[in-house]
């Protein structure tokens, strides 16, 4: 075969979402012949960060790689999940546990995922997401020739014009962070898979995962209390799937899922 199925997931929140991966990745994948899986993990413990214990039940579900964003260092177990099929994004900070991308092998491929963090984001980046972008890439191994970025940012502007910039670079570019799915997934400039959010694996009755009863408080109240996690058990799964050329890397199909 000459094309690669990769499905792309939305921020994990909270626990129930891991059990829902549990339950249900594997037969998405058999249902849309998915190869590989990379997922938003910066949400799973409580919402915020990430434990190693979650991490390994997520990659057991059947992921091969997990993303983070600006929880990265939300929880204290992302320092002892010492593991590259963990990426958190590259321009956070000077310390950061790895260099922000990885290369991964599939069905023959090599597949590069980074992970970059927009400047809208609390705590924001220390490094401009788009210089640091443009450094990698022009450091890149030439036989490395899929290419994805979940760019974890808010603002959609920029997660458009990322893709512009480096439209000669990846093969695809899809955002996180905002827990919502857009409506917007394309092929751009005939090759780049595009969406500007992936959306959430998250409680459904929820505020982008957050308790909607506290929710309502801290809105009504203006209390100052950090919202906390939904308890509804009942999770969606949203996320992409991107067909991507082998030998060109281009992106041939973009389909989003909401399950
Ligand atoms: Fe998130
Ligand atoms: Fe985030």
């Amino acid at each position: 075969m000459n094309y690669i199925n990769i499905l792309a997931l939305g921020d994990i929140t909270g626990e129930n979402a891991v059990i829902k991966l549990e339950n249900k990745l594997r037969d998405i994948k058999n249902k849309y012949h998915i190869d590989f899986v990379i997922a938003n993990g910066e949400n799973a413990e409580k919402a915020r960060g990430i434990t190693k214990e979650l991490f390994d039940r997520i990659i057991a579900s059947g992921v091969d790689v997990v993303t983070m964003g600006n929880h990265t260092f939300s929880n204290n177990g992302i320092y002892v999940i010492n593991d590259d099929r963990l990426i958190i994004p590259a321009n956070i900070d000077d310390t950061s546990l790895n260099k922000g991308y990885n290369t991964f092998n599939c069905k023959g491929a090599k597949i590069f995922v980074c992970n970059l963090m927009g400047k809208d984001c609390v705590p924001k980046p220390k490094y401009n997401a788009f210089k640091v972008a443009r450094k990698i890439f022009d450091n890149i191994n030439d036989d490395t020739i899929i290419r994805i970025i979940d760019f974890h940012a808010g603002f959609c502007n920029q997660k458009r014009v990322l893709a512009h910039y480096l439209k000669d670079e990846v093969s695809v570019i899809y955002g996180t962070h905002t827990h919502i799915q857009t409506a917007d997934e394309s092929i751009l400039y005939n090759k780049v898979g595009y969406i500007t959010d992936i959306g959430m694996c998250g409680p459904i009755n929820s505020a982008i995962g957050y308790d909607l009863d506290f929710e309502t408080r801290r809105f009504v109240e203006e209390l100052k209390d950090d919202s906390i996690l939904s308890k509804d058990t009942n999770c969606m799964i949203n996320g992409c799937i991107f067909k991507i050329d082998i030998k060109t890397g281009n992106t041939l199909e973009v389909q989003r899922l909401s399950k």
